[in-house]
């Protein structure tokens, strides 16, 4: 059983809910983050919360002099992978950016890992591999037809992982693909924090509710879907992070590359998303619709089975649980980490 972990990507959102949980549990936590969708003071808070310190360093993953000085510094049982680029739309943007840190930041990572002799990692890849998806829930087993560069770079970094699987059979990876991870910590101290105007829907409506932003864009009412807005699996980040802990104690089951989805099954629109952080907010939240967005598609929702099978995990809260505690922490934190703790 692995004891210390390093957490790539540990300040951000699902990153400092993880390092959260895997200090309650009793794990030692080593962290690289460079801060370009997170700051420092997200580690202050995680350790706030879990009452036991971690070590955090300022690398970007993509210098390996960085990571191999990491790697020599502490005895690293296992490595879970979130440093990456996220954001859809963005991806469309800056591809370059998004190949070259989402996948040079794999393959250095990679490199020290095994030039240290650490075989162990979960990585973070995603429902978006799925792209246009042919029938709903979707399997593990459903073919990939990534429609973006941010996809294409996660897909491409799973089949990376199951190319140094088959080379070096002492590897054992696990890639994780969420589905919709919202919601944030009980204790109102870490939630979802990105630099910057946020990409994703329920930051910016929180930023919307908290007067910072005026209204929500909805791109697409066009879709092929009951109210025509994007289906999207909300799963609560403590579920995502659960997850996470569940795949790290049983990297040690087998060796080579492992696939589970990370959802609830449950499809939502994003007029339903909507109107539910509105309830949990107590004031209807504005929004206008708009054209697609280019690399979006109409709906992605889990079958959560084979992880469910495998090791029992599944979701346990529910849309009302993560719009509550999304909420509660915008209204504690109107202005991000930056009121400290
Ligand atoms: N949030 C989602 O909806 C979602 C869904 C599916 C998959 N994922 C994946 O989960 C992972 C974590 O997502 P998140 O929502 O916590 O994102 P996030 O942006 O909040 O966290 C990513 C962290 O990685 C850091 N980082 C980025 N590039 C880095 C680099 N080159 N070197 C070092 N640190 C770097 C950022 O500063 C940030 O703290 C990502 O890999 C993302 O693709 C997220």
């Amino acid at each position: 059983m692995p004891t210390t972990v390093l957490v790539t990507g540990g300040a951000g959102f699902i990153g400092s809910h993880t390092c959260v949980d895997l200090l309650e549990h009793g794990y030692e936590v080593v962290v690289v983050d460079n801060y370009t969708n997170s700051s420092p003071a997200a580690l202050d808070r995680v350790q706030k919360i879990a009452g036991r310190p971690l070590v955090g360093y300022v690398a970007d993953l993509r210098d390996r002099h960085a990571l191999d000085g990491v790697f020599e510094r502490h005895a690293i049982d296992a490595v879970i992978h979130f440093a990456a680029k996220k954001a859809v739309g963005e991806s469309m943007e800056i591809p370059i950016d998004y190949y070259d840190i989402n996948l040079a930041g794999t393959t250095s990572l990679l490199r020290s890992m095994h030039a240290h002799g650490v075989h162990q990692i979960v990585f973070s890849s995603s429902c978006s591999i799925y792209g246009d998806a042919v029938r709903v829930p979707l399997t593990e087993d459903d073919q990939a037809r990534p429609t973006n560069p941010y996809a294409r770079s996660k897909w491409i970094c799973e089949q990376i992982l199951r190319d140094a699987c088959e080379r070096y059979p002492e590897i054992s990876a696990i890639a994780l693909r969420y589905f919709n991870p919202i919601g944030a910590h009980p204790s109102g101290q870490l939630g979802e924090v990105p630099t910057g105007v946020p990409n994703n829907v329920v930051p910016y409506l929180m930023q919307v509710a908290v007067g910072r932003l005026e209204k929500l864009s909805v791109f697409g009412s066009d879709y092929a879907t009951p109210d025509g807005t994007a289906v999207r699996d909300y799963i609560h980040v403590l579920d995502v992070v659960a997850g996470h802990r569940v795949a790290m104690e049983h990297l040690e089951d087998e060796s080579g590359m492992r696939v589970f989805n990370l959802g609830t099954g449950v499809g939502t629109s994003v007029l339903q998303l909507v109107s539910a952080l509105s309830v949990a907010c107590g004031k209807a939240l504005p929004y206008q619709l708009a054209d697609r967005r280019p690399g979006d598609v109409a709906t992605l929702v889990a079958d959560p089975q084979r992880v469910e099978r495998a090791w029992g995990w599944q979701a346990t809260r529910d849309l009302a649980d993560m719009c509550r505690d999304a909420w509660r922490f915008q209204r504690l934190n109107p202005a991000g980490y930056l009121g400290g703790i």
